[in-house]
C-alpha cells in the first residue's frame, strides 16, 4: 500500500526560515495521526505543504502519491484560525451548501442532492438538528460539528483538522475526538489531528507525528512520547511522567502542553520553550 502523505526530505520554508528541516516520515491509509508540537512548530505549515499551498524549498512532499494539488477535493480541511465569522443568522444547512462549490458569500437556493448528502454527512456526526439552527444559536461545539460536517462533504480521503479542539470544554472535546474516530473509521478516511494535548487523543490515534527543532518524530506514543526523543524536539531536556493513564510533558517541571494551551485566545504571548 502507497501511503496517503509522503514527506522525503523535505524543507518547508516561510520567509527564507525552515519551519521543517530536511524531514522524512510516510503516513498510510486510514492512519488516525496526532500532530503534536509547541507553538511555531510547523503544525499548520505541514498541513498548508499538504494542501499544496507550501512547495518545499528541498525534497518532496507526496499526497496520494502525487505532487499536492491545490483544491484536491479527495482533501477536507478544517483549518485553525476560523476568525472570519460567517453570517450567523444562517442556517446550519445554508452555511454549509454556500461552500459547497465554492460560490464566496450569498445564498443560492440548494440543490436537493445537495441538501441529501449534507443531511447524510450531519446525520452521521449526530448533528441533523443542526441544519435548521441558525449559527448564532450554536454552542462553541455545536458550531465546530457543523465546521466537520464542512470538512467532510465531498467525501475527502484525507482530512486536516487544525486544532479542531480549541475553545472547546473538555466534554466537548471528547466529543468532537469520538465523532471523528467513528466516522473517519467507517468511511476509511486518513487523519491529521492537531491538538496541544495528547492525553484527550490518547484513545483515539494510531499514531503521532511530534514536531520542533524543525524535525518531525513519527511513531506510535510509546516509540514517540519519550524523554530523548522530544528533548530533541523541544530543544532542552523533557522529563515524561505516565500517572493514571495519563503523560506528562515537562520541562523543568512545568508542564510544556498546559503551558501552550488557549494560545489562540492570547496571540502576544506564545508559549515557546526557548
Ligand atoms: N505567514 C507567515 N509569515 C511569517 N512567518 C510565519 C507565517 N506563518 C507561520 N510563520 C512561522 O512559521 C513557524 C511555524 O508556524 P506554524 O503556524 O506552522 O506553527 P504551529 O505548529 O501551527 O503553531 P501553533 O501551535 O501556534 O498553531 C512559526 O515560527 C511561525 O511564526
Ligand atoms: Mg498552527
Amino acid at each position: 500500500m502507497s501511503p496517503v502523505v509522503e514527506l522525503d526530505h523535505a524543507t518547508l520554508q516561510i520567509g527564507g526560515r525552515a519551519v521543517l528541516k530536511d524531514v522524512s516520515f510516510a503516513i498510510q491509509p486510514g492512519e488516525f495521526i496526532g500532530v503534536l508540537g509547541p507553538n511555531g512548530a510547523g503544525k499548520t505549515t505541514l498541513m498548508r505543504a499538504i494542501l499544496g499551498l507550501l512547495p518545499p524549498a528541498a525534497g518532496r512532499v507526496t499526497v496520494f502519491g502525487r505532487s499536492p494539488q491545490r483544491g484536491d477535493a479527495s482533501i477536507g480541511y478544517l483549518p485553525q484560525l476560523r476568525t472570519v465569522l460567517p453570517d450567523l443568522r444562517v442556517r446550519g444547512l445554508d452555511y454549509i451548501a454556500s461552500s459547497l462549490h465554492g460560490e464566496r458569500w450569498g445564498l443560492p437556493s440548494i440543490a436537493a442532492a445537495d441538501r441529501k448528502a449534507i443531511e447524510a454527512t450531519l446525520d452521521d456526526i449526530g448533528a441533523r438538528d443542526l441544519a435548521a439552527r441558525a449559527l448564532s444559536d450554536m454552542s462553541g461545539g455545536e458550531r465546530q460539528r457543523l465546521l466537520l460536517a464542512q470538512a467532510l462533504m465531498g467525501e475527502p480521503k484525507l482530512l486536516l483538522l487544525d486544532e479542531p479542539l480549541i475553545s472547546l470544554d473538555a466534554r466537548h472535546q471528547e466529543v468532537v475526538i469520538d465523532v471523528i474516530k467513528k466516522v473517519c473509521r467507517e468511511r476509511k478516511i486518513t487523519v491529521l489531528f492537531s491538538a496541544h494535548e495528547l492525553n484527550q487523543l490518547l484513545g483515539a490515534i494510531d499514531r503521532v507525528l511530534y514536531l520542533g527543532n524543525g524535525q518531525a518524530e513519527l511513531g506510535t506514543v510509546d516509540e514517540v512520547v519519550t524523554a530523548p526523543v522530544l528533548s530533541r524536539l523541544f530543544g532542552t531536556e523533557i522529563e515524561v511522567l505516565r500517572a493514571g493513564g495519563h503523560i506528562f510533558v515537562l520541562s523543568r517541571g512545568r508542564d510544556v502542553e498546559r503551558d501552550a494551551h488557549n494560545h489562540d485566545h492570547d496571540h502576544g504571548h506564545h508559549g515557546h520553550a526557548h
